[in-house]
């Protein structure tokens, strides 16, 4: 019999970072992961199996299908939004032709081992598209249905692939006689994630991680928003209990395809005077980029989250002054050290 498993795609980025810890200290299922990037050597030990290759390689994926018995996927790997700007095209790629691969995958394990396969997504506030900044301010904390004409090709796939997660859900093959297997897809719509271990690459809200870091290291940043510009933000560890709550939830409790997350909405100007506060020599200055700083605009100022804390406790253990001075600092304080 082939053994009972946890796909995580993306391992080695941020979220997996921290994923893989908690599913390692469950020790539940095996975990296999597929990433183009290696694991850390530390990771790396706590993986049963460790590919290194692309969710674009659907023999990569047709190996694994014959292998284990995978009944749950984290579908992390993407191109973040800054990125996705610069190669739109490989962006798509990735990020809705791997997304269909893995939901190929996921409907193929299930109708194989008869077993719905949880499908786990991180969509994002990218998602969203305020159109000015006047609507932003007025808009209050955005709902997960209002205001989703995305400006980003990484907020349009995003987007795109929860309605794949839907179809595949629920609506999959719906003329065939026979459709067997199950696609359970739940998705979240993070907001700016910051890790106090690893720092993101290629995304947009990658101010507030690269402010904090830089300052732990002693070295200058200069941030590419402006002071007042403000997006809903979580602590990292918040982002992976979401996820893993969010894994075990009654399938009848879940009224969305995809919920809005979020636990503080700081300006950038509050995230330099909590980092000052705990690095008093730290050397911030403002260079705007102005199209950067357009790509933050179109992001709400903070999304209505309750419909993630009614249907399935989604309940972050931080907020702004607990997340740096319980979490964020003293960590990094330790990694730099
Ligand atoms: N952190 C992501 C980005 O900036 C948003 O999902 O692209």
């Amino acid at each position: 019999m082939r053994k009972p498993a946890v796909l995580i795609t993306g391992a080695s980025g941020e979220i997996g970072h921290g994923l893989i810890d908690q599913l390692a200290a469950d020790g539940d299922r095996a975990i296999v992961t597929l990433d183009v990037a290696p694991l850390d050597a530390s990771l790396a030990k706590k993986v049963h199996r460790e590919t290194i290759g692309s969710i674009l390689d659907r023999v990569a994926l047709e190996r694994l299908l014959a292998e284990f018995e995978v009944d749950q996927v984290f579908h992390l790997a993407a191109l973040l939004s800054t990125r996705s700007e610069y190669s739109p095209l490989t962006a798509h790629e990735v990020n809705v032709g791997g997304t269909l691969n893995l939901l190929e995958f996921a409907q193929q394990q299930s109708s194989t081992h008869g077993r719905p396969v949880i499908f786990l997504y991180p969509s994002s506030i990218a998602v969203y598209g305020m159109p000015s900044l006047e609507v932003k301010a007025s808009a209050g904390r955005v709902k997960e249905n209002q205001w989703t004409e995305s400006t980003t090709m990484y907020g349009c796939n995003k987007l795109y692939c929860e309605q794949l997660g839907r179809y595949y859900a629920r609506h999959y093959k719906q003329l065939s006689a026979e459709h067997s297997g199950q696609v359970d897809f739940r998705a979240v719509r993070f907001p700016g994630l910051i890790s106090a271990l690893t720092v993101p690459s290629g995304g947009t809200s990658d101010y507030a991680p690269e402010m904090i870091h830089a300052a732990a290291k002693g070295e200058p940043y200069a941030c590419f928003v402006r002071p007042d510009a403000r997006i809903p933000f979580m602590a990292m560890p918040d982002g992976v209990a979401a996820l893993l709550t969010l894994a075990k939830a009654p399938r009848a409790a879940l009224t969305l395809p995809s919920y809005n997350l979020g636990a503080f909405a700081p300006t950038a100007a509050a995230i330099e005077q909590e980092v000052r506060r705990a690095f008093p020599k730290a050397e911030i200055s403002y260079k705007v980029d102005t199209k950067r700083q357009g790509i933050v605009d179109t992001w709400p100022g903070d999304v209505d989250d309750s419909a993630a804390r009614r249907d399935w406790g989604f309940n972050p253990k931080h907020g702004f002054e607990s997340a740096f001075r319980e979490y964020l600092i003293p960590t990094i304080k330790k990694r730099y050290a």
